[in-house]
């Protein structure tokens, strides 16, 4: 799997943005500190503004030492990793361009020794993708020997359909196979950690089922309000920037069957499963009813008054755009047939958390319990962020006390261990897109079945809009998500 040997180029189309700066400079970095990029690399940041070749270089020093884990330190050689830099200002709309983009790849590909494998990366704005994959076959850029990879980033799409324009634009120049959607949290270490857990332990996947659990819990929450991506995110709100893409894939690595082989398309192939079982909702009052969509209001979060989502920047003064959604799904198949999914995210919360809580039933109460005591049922709970690890709360006899039972945990913190500096998620999915190897990228039909569910609750949204909470910024949501939950006897587990 190892393309690495033969050399790659990177073309960062987006160069001088943010996911360039935060994430995608400090992940090549990493990985050529780790070893796992060799001297047959190079990395073209391409964008619209002029910069020559030096300020690129020093912009990509800044971002690294303010956010890559390793820093740049006395004894490092800078000089030999920044080097592999280059950059053009780029049109998009430009054919020309490519043709010059060509040319230099060709030199920089003979400087370094690589075999044109080119790996196309593009932090930009959808709307682009279709013109740039078209310009790159036309100017010539996909006929080099090697391997070719599109790399793209969310939003993919604004509903099915604009979806499945996009898709096809896309697909008029590269193969499914040749194309790479990120979706970040498939790069975190506790989520890829889930299907071990589930498959490679004895006691947890024959209680997998709806037999044993009673509810799975995902919460995702935030701090961050919408910073200065009001423009984008008025069009996008909480439904389609996190639960579209990180959640749905959370509860398909939840409620999928074990694949027959530990292989890309074999994994792909059972998550996709669940995402086309998971039930639609038919109409606005089902919708009223399984969902919940709020936005935040002015309040104090760390110590500090933070104002309204209507007060942020670029963010319409009545807008009804949800910070926060909350639902209750259905994986309608033999395994989960009715055991309720329970996700929520929000912006704005009192912290920044990621968990998965499986709930599992109570046992049946017997003479051994006496009526005192009140059974708390056995969770297991993944902590995916900030702190990485696994929980599990089970009830045992309270020391000294007579038939009195206490709930007690094993807390398992992988992330306290010292010395451990986990990879981010960036730096595995750039190392996976540059290997080949697309397990941790969504294919395009699990974006559709996704699509699929996501529309039935915007579609019934646009018809009624007098359903939008408010919640207190500082505060964990709205009633509304405490409610979800109480109809049938649950509640949310407080994250850790
Ligand atoms: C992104 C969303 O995909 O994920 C952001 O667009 C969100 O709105 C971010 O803040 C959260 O990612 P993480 O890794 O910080 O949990």
């Amino acid at each position: 799997l190892n393309n690495n040997q033969s050399g790659v180029t990177f073309f960062i189309f987006g160069a001088t943005g943010d996911l360039a700066k935060r994430k995608l400079y400090p992940a090549i970095y990493s990985l050529f500190r780790e070893g796992k990029l060799n001297e047959r690399f190079t990395v073209i940041g391409l964008a619209r503004r002029h910069r020559s070749r030096e300020e690129f270089q020093n912009d990509v020093y800044q971002a690294i030492q303010e956010f890559a884990r390793y820093k740049i330190d006395q004894d490092d050689n800078w000089e030999s990793f920044v080097q592999h830099f280059e950059y053009m200002s780029l049109n998009t709309n430009d054919l020309n361009a490519f043709y010059e983009l060509n040319q230099l790849t060709e030199s920089l590909e003979q400087r370094f020794d690589i075999k044109g494998n080119r790996l196309f990366y593009l932090a930009l704005a959808p709307q682009l993708f279709g013109q740039v994959a078209n310009h790159l076959r036309d100017g010539g850029l996909l006929n080099s020997s090697g391997w070719h990879r599109l790399v793209i980033e969310k939003p993919f799409g604004y509903d099915l359909q604009s979806a499945e324009e996009l898709n096809a634009q896309i697909r008029e120049v590269f193969e499914e196979e040749e194309i790479y959607r990120i979706d970040h949290y498939l790069g975190k270490e506790m989520i890829q950690n889930i299907e071990v857990i589930r498959f490679a332990n004895a006691f947890f996947e024959p209680l997998w089922n709806n037999k044993y659990i009673a509810n799975i819990q995902i919460t995702l929450s935030e701090t961050v309000g919408v910073g200065d991506r009001g423009g984008y995110y008025e069009n996008s709100g909480a439904l389609r920037d996190m639960a579209q893409n990180h959640m749905l894939q959370m509860v398909a690595m939840m409620a999928m069957e074990p694949p027959s082989r530990m292989e890309s398309e074999d994994i792909r192939d059972e998550k996709v499963k669940v995402l086309r079982s998971i039930r639609s909702y038919s109409d606005t009052q089902e919708v009223g009813e399984h969902v919940v969509r709020a936005q935040y209001t002015e309040g104090v979060l760390n110590d500090k008054t933070v104002h309204a989502y209507r007060d942020e920047d670029s963010v319409s003064k009545t807008s009804n755009t949800e910070t926060f959604f909350a639902a209750e799904l259905y994986v309608d198949n033999f395994r989960w047939a009715g055991v309720p999914f329970y996700v929520r995210t929000g912006k704005r919360l009192p912290s920044k958390a990621t968990e998965v809580v499986v709930e599992f039933k109570n046992i049946p109460e017997n003479v051994y319990f006496a009526k005192t005591n009140q059974l708390e049922p056995n969770l297991l709970v993944f902590r995916v962020n900030p702190q990485e690890g696994i929980y599990i709360k089970f009830n045992a006899k309270k020391p000294g006390g007579k038939s009195m039972i206490i709930p007690v945990a094993m807390d398992f913190c992988q992330s306290c261990e010292v010395g451990l500096n986990t990879p981010e998620a960036y730096e595995r999915l750039v190392l996976d897109a540059m290997r080949g190897d697309s397990t941790y990228f969504t294919r395009w039909d699990e974006v559709a079945s996704a699509w699929k569910y996501i529309d039935s609750i915007s579609n019934a949204w646009s018809q009624n809009t007098n359903d939008l909470q408010f919640y207190e910024a500082g505060s964990w949501g709205p009633e509304g998500m405490i409610q979800l939950l109480q109809k049938k006897g649950f509640k949310w587990w407080p994250v850790h």
